[in-house]
């Protein structure tokens, strides 16, 4: 078990989520984009009994939210930095979360980065199989076109169904987080939406077939190399010696970038960050049509 409040990317990418609880047998609640952290400081308080976990890839402003958490409800909180889908993917096991709290996510309005946004069909696939059966997702946002994309969204999939005046919804509708204090300000009107998981979600695809094991042979030339949804941008050795190349293994189904080499001394690609075995086949699938 990890008793510290705050558990910083290096340490989360080698940790399933079981070992970080505070309170191992214990409910757990996921606050993802925990920001400064009033809703999550706030609800620990309230429940002492439940697990807290504040999931925020910005490492600025979740100092501020261990500041108010450590004030708060330390005993039963625990504070991570990373990137919300690496995370559900490879530290969260599937039916394990009992709620998924999303306050204000960030909307990405730009077309351009319509898959770094949570209701995303993947995204949304993989919130549903971490859910527990009978486990919430909860959604605050003042985006109208957000609310009913995550709808829609969930409409599609069998196992979790739209559900509204929910006891947890009605307790946490006094409890104001920095963004919905600045819309209301604002007049915006805000919209709240709850889903409840009934019954087993579609596996997500790497849950049901991990990825094959890869290595690499030759290094490519610096450039640009597409493969439908994965682009590698390869850029000449820097820092790196010179039978590596450096690459940003960009990921347009995810909307994420991996920065990483290859080392053909070693015959691998190396990714940085919390990227495990089945990026590394993403990878492969690029080299594949080199
Ligand atoms: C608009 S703010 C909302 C913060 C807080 N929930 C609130 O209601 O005041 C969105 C927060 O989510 C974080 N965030 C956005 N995408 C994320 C992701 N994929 N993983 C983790 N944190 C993320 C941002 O850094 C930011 O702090």
């Amino acid at each position: 078990m990890e008793n510290r409040l705050f558990i910083p990317s290096e340490i989360l990418s080698t940790r399933a989520l079981p070992n970080l609880l505070p309170l191992p047998d214990a409910p757990v609640h996921l606050d993802i984009g925990t920001g400064l952290g009033h809703f999550i400081a706030e609800m620990a308080q309230r429940h002492p009994a439940a697990n807290w976990i504040g999931l925020e890839y910005d490492g600025k402003i979740i100092k501020r939210a261990i500041r108010r958490v450590r004030r708060a409800a330390p005993h039963n909180t625990r504070l991570l930095t990373m990137h919300a889908r690496p995370f559900l993917l490879e530290s969260v096991p599937p039916n394990s979360l009992d709620h998924i709290w999303l306050n204000f996510p960030d909307p990405w309005h730009k077309r351009r980065h319509a898959d770094r946004r949570h209701t995303h069909p993947w995204m949304l696939g993989l919130l549903a199989s971490r859910l527990r059966v009978g486990g919430e997702l909860h959604l605050a946002t003042d985006v109208p076109t957000f609310f009913e994309a995550m709808q829609a969204g969930f409409a599609d999939r069998n196992g979790i169904i739209f559900t509204t005046d929910t006891p947890w919804r009605r307790e946490t509708l006094g409890v104001q987080t920095k963004y919905e204090r600045k819309w209301t300000r604002q007049g915006k009107p805000i919209f709240f939406g709850d889903w409840r998981k009934t019954g087993e979600t579609e596996p997500y695809p790497f849950d049901r077939q991990p990825p094959p094991p890869f290595t690499v042979t030759e290094l490519p030339p610096p450039g640009n190399y597409g493969a439908g949804r994965y682009t590698a941008k390869v850029f000449p050795p820097r820092k790196l010696s010179p039978r590596q190349a450096g690459f940003y293994l960009i990921d347009h189904q995810w909307g994420l970038s991996t920065p990483g080499y290859f080392d053909a001394a070693e015959g691998v690609v190396r990714l940085k960050g919390a990227w495990t075995a089945w990026k590394i086949a993403l990878v492969g699938e690029v080299i594949g049509d080199w």
